[in-house]
């Protein structure tokens, strides 16, 4: 039986989930697992040149959702289904509810527009796992004002993230058998326990 795994790892700018991820990650290779890590936008050459303009090139907000989805339509087909299919793990630092927060919560694109683009991009395939790094919008700002270069999305106002944040939140209270949600305020090691433990049951 192949019991391959897709992880997705979300939450808004400044939660700490790529330094997180990369722990993860390394938990599992510790324990004999065989994963691929990726991300969104991005994890296919044509993917990469779309993160490009998605992060740097002003666009209709629904442009933006429709060139996430085609750019996850080329990541799912090209990069996630051979993995699961030959039994790699996929680690995805991003996915489609990334979509559901960032352009339906912060950009105000129909939750129904983006039900039908997900379905149409991957009606079958679903993470097995999510984790999502919640945080308040005032620290992960704060976390934000360190980095030199902040890309489009990074440069929203705060009222933008706060709609991200309870997006997403809700997204996870849709789907909780699905989601974790990590408490990403606390300290290096409290988070690193919560995931261990999540390694655990894996
Ligand atoms: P990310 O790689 O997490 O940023 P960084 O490399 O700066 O840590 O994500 C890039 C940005 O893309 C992030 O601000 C969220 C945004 N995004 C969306 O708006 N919609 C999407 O569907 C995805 C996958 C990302």
């Amino acid at each position: 039986m192949n019991t391959a795994k897709f992880i997705t790892f979300e939450g808004v700018d400044g939660a700490g989930k790529s330094t997180h991820l990369e722990w993860f990650a390394n938990a599992l290779r510790q324990r004999g697992i065989d994963l691929l890590l990726t991300r969104e936008p991005g994890g296919t050459p044509l993917g990469e040149r779309l993160r490009e303009i998605l992060l740097n090139q002003p666009m209709h907000a629904e442009t933006e959702a429709m060139l996430m989805f085609a750019a996850r339509r080329e990541h799912v087909e090209q990069v996630i289904r051979p993995a699961l299919q030959r039994g790699t793990w996929v680690i995805s630092d991003r996915f489609s509810d990334a979509s559901f927060a960032y352009q339906g919560g912060g950009r105000g694109v129909p939750l129904a527009k983006l039900e039908q683009l997900e379905q149409w991009v991957h009606g079958d395939l679903q993470p097995d796992l999510t984790l999502l790094f919640d945080i308040p919008i005032e620290i992960a700002r704060q976390r934000l004002a360190n980095n030199v270069s902040l890309d489009r999305f990074e440069q929203e106002r705060g009222d933008f993230f706060e709609r991200v944040r309870q997006a997403y939140l809700a997204r996870a209270a849709k789907s909780p058998q699905r989601f974790a949600v990590i408490h990403a305020e606390q300290t290096m090691l409290e988070v690193q326990q919560a995931l261990a433990k999540i390694v655990a049951s894996l």
